[in-house]
């Protein structure tokens, strides 16, 4: 085999109250990617669709993690990667994520899969600090293991694969703004109160153990989140009227998606999803601002072959 055509998906990061640490896989947005053996050593990007993003392997998210794998290989070929970029950069659903995961993943296939996926994570964790000037893997993991995951260590990686309840539905509003993750970074706190700290565990410890035994009324007095929230809401506009709309309307919860602006929210149906998706587009239709909402079950498998 010597090209494969993968999907890679969006990825909503932090969940509420799992700041940097927990994320879950969409199935109905992602990009796709088709990497290649190529005689020219070293890793080429040759194609970009969608957004304009630059073609030099050490500046381009994909490129920075196909780099890092391909100095950890011994091999007398080289790499083409074509990018069909669907996720808007900036978007919070994890666009630099799912182009950091694609080439590495792309290129694993095409080596015989001598990595497994965490170390897949080790070298695309390099290709999302570029986006966002800090090492975390909160969307990667998800885009490359599918389901929830949470991400115990970075160095180490370790990486847990938690359960997604067979009936979650994630409905996804995407203010057509951007928020660049590296400055909705720099406006969170360095330090935060003992007593936000602890409500702050205490839902993270109780969304873990209600994705765990599919306690939907647990995962809904759990969605909250006391720390990053505050902050960040400020620069999503409505973002406090989706989220009246969203849980008025049958939501288990509501919150950013990664660092904005995306806006999640969950629900324990697909009726009750589309029901969310009504409310908020009711919200958002009268703001003018332009707006795409998705629709989407928990994707339990995550980056894939498509060809
Ligand atoms: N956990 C990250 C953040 C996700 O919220 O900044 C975005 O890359």
């Amino acid at each position: 085999m010597n090209e494969i055509k993968i999907f890679s998906p969006a990825t909503v990061a932090n969940v509420s109250c799992g700041f940097d640490v927990l994320g879950f896989c969409l199935d109905s947005v992602g990009d796709d990617m088709v990497i290649r053996k190529t005689e020219k050593k070293g890793i080429h990007i040759t194609k970009i669709e969608g957004f304009d993003l630059p073609y030099e392997a050490d500046l381009n998210v994909a490129g920075v993690s196909a780099l890092a794998m391909y100095e950890a290989i011994d091999v007398d070929f080289g790499f083409e990667i074509e990018i069909y970029k669907n996720i808007k950069p900036g978007s919070g659903i994890g666009s630099s994520a799912a182009s950091a995961v694609g080439s590495v993943f792309g290129m694993n296939e095409l080596l015989g899969r001598p990595f497994n996926k965490t170390q897949l994570t080790g070298f695309a964790i390099k290709g999302e600090a570029l986006a966002s000037k800090c090492e975390h893997a909160d969307n990667l993991a998800p885009a490359l293991f599918g389901g929830f995951t949470l991400v115990k260590s970075i160095s180490p990686l370790q990486i847990l694969e938690i359960p997604s309840p067979d009936d979650l539905y994630a409905t996804i509003i995407h203010p057509q703004i951007e928020i660049k993750t590296s400055e909705s970074r720099a406006i969170l706190p360095k330090k935060i109160a003992l007593s936000d700290a602890i409500t702050q565990w205490a839902n993270f410890g109780s969304l873990i153990h209600a994705l765990h035994t599919s306690d939907y009324d647990l995962i809904k007095e759990s969605l909250h989140d006391v720390v990053v929230e505050p902050h960040r809401s400020k620069l999503i506009p409505h973002f406090n009227a989706v989220k009246k709309a969203a849980i008025t309307a049958g939501a288990l919860g509501c919150g950013i998606s990664g660092s904005g602006p995306s806006i999640f929210t969950l629900s324990n149906s697909l009726e009750t999803s589309n029901n969310v998706k009504d409310a908020i587009k009711n919200v958002y239709s009268k703001t003018g601002i332009a707006f795409e909402i998705h629709v989407s079950k928990i994707n339990t498998e995550g980056v894939k072959i498509i060809s």
